[in-house]
């Protein structure tokens, strides 16, 4: 690679100051050239290092960016062989610039061993045990038939049940959860039969960031849930996603290629808009309509869009709905939150409008604070559900047990991400038992 012959070219060869180990043929970190010790053998000596002569200078541990794209990808690298280049400590703190680990990964992406790229069957394979048919083989595509969703090839109602994983950002605690063996053991739930990839955009460490790494974690959840025979949706996690359009649409025509000939597969286009004055329900519509520009000269599948108020004015969307045939509008509702009492009103409402609703997240507790659940709330709300046939999703396969976190993760902290997670009391919180029984009631 070039980084080497730059380094030996800029020093002479086989010279360098160590500054752990304690002979240079054992020489473990050599002091990169913009370091102070790094010049010359009375420097290296002068803060206690040792100077060597004939070790192998290693090469950098990756590339110094100047210009980094709103994609999260490096733009422009730093002129090969300049002094920003020599190391992370050279670029990032002497440089004021970014230090990526390979072309266009930035410098936290995962340094552990690479993600396994799974092996896709080209049909759905079931892998269950033997208790039921796997969801997608007894309905197969989905598609809006009034306000239900319906399997397009039977006609008959679908209200599918099941979980969220949480937001796929590097180093948010919900990325452990992203692995095909999740997916399987999820897969064995009574009942269950659908999974949301949560994948984060614009906050730290998500897609625009990230764009490689959030995308392998969806792809790999939506494969393990295509040889599962679970739907799958695909979330933008965005609560600003008509800022990122170009990204938004690159992402999906690139997810309706690969996946979107599946009959699992759902799109969720705009997770929950946040309130702005300017963020009307116009301007959400508009954007879920670019994307869907994109992604229906591919794919046909069942798409989720949000509405306004982080997902709670389905109402709103249903007066003036979106220019598409096989669109549901989103309810987001956290049942422990009285605040959120009034989104029952905009679900009868929309439904009336005679909009198809999805509750691609909900629930049991409050969201981003601690409250207590709502088991009460939590089966009024089931009820509105059942009764209109409304799919659901509970927010949170995960095991953190923060403040922000702990009422909802259905995981106690510590769990195996990949399961099987055999023992209700051991692997499970309260909130966890009670949505795996919920979802138990779907089974047919
Ligand atoms: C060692 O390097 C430092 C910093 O570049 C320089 O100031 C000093 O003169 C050098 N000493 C020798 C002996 O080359
Ligand atoms: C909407 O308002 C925000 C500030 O509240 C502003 O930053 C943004 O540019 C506005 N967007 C448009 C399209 O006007
Ligand atoms: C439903 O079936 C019709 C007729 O076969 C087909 O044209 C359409 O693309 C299907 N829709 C979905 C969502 O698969
Ligand atoms: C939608 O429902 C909410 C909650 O009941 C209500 O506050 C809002 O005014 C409704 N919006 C429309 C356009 O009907
Ligand atoms: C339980 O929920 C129902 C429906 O929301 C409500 O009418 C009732 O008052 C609640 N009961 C308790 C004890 O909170």
């Amino acid at each position: 690679m070039r980084w080497w012959w730059l380094l030996v070219a800029a020093r002479v060869a086989g010279q360098a100051c160590c500054r752990s180990g304690t002979t240079c043929a054992t020489c473990a970190d050599i002091a990169p050239l913009c370091e102070f010790g790094a010049a010359n053998a009375t420097e290296c000596t002068s803060v206690g290092y040792v100077w060597c002569e004939g070790v192998d200078v290693p090469e950098p541990s990756g590339e110094c960016c100047d210009f980094v794209d709103p994609d999260g990808l490096c733009g422009t690298f730093v002129a090969e062989g300049g002094y920003c280049t020599y190391s992370q400590k050279c670029c990032e703190e002497d440089c004021g610039l970014s230090w990526y680990k390979n072309e266009g990964t930035p410098t936290y992406a995962p340094t552990a061993a690479p993600i396994a790229a799974p092996t896709i069957t080209p049909m759905p394979t079931a892998t269950f045990a033997p208790t039921r048919l796997a969801p997608v083989e007894k309905w197969g595509a989905l598609r809006v038939d009034g306000t239900r969703i319906a399997s397009n090839a039977t006609g008959a109602p679908v209200q599918l049940a099941g979980v969220s994983l949480y937001w796929s950002n590097f180093g948010w605690e919900g990325e452990d959860f992203y692995t095909a063996g999740t997916i399987a053991s999820l897969a064995q739930w009574p009942g269950l039969s659908v999974v949301r990839a949560a994948m984060g955009v614009e906050d730290e460490s998500g897609y625009l960031d990230l764009p490689d790494y959030n995308k392998r974690l969806v792809e790999i959840v939506v494969e393990a849930a295509i040889e599962n025979g679970i739907y799958v949706i695909i979330d933008w996690h965005s609560h600003e996603a008509e800022n990122y359009p170009e990204a938004a649409k690159n992402f999906f025509a690139e997810m309706a290629t690969a996946y979107g000939g599946y009959p699992n597969v759902i799109f969720e286009i705009y997770n929950e808009p946040e309130p702005l004055e300017n963020r009307t329900w116009e301007v959400i519509k508009a954007h879920c309509e670019d994307v869907l520009a994109v992604i229906r000269p591919i794919s046909d599948n069942l798409a989720i869009v949000g509405t306004r108020r982080w997902g709670q004015y389905p109402n709103e969307s249903a007066a003036d709905p979106v220019d598409d045939v096989n669109v549901a509008y989103s309810v987001h509702f956290y049942a422990g939150w009285e605040g959120h009492d009034d989104i029952k009103d905009a679900v009868h409402e929309a439904v009336e409008l005679g909009a198809p609703i999805f509750a691609s997240e909900w629930g049991q507790g409050c969201p981003h604070i601690a409250c207590d659940l709502d088991r009460n709330n939590t089966e009024s709300w089931i009820g509105i559900m059942d009764d209109y046939q409304i799919s659901w999703v509970n927010w949170v396969l995960n095991d953190k047990s923060d403040v922000i976190d702990d009422t909802l993760s259905i995981f106690l902290p510590g769990v195996d991400p990949v399961g099987p997670w055999d023992d209700d009391d051991a692997d499970y919180t309260d909130a966890g038992k009670y949505t795996k029984s919920l979802i138990a009631r779907y089974a047919t």
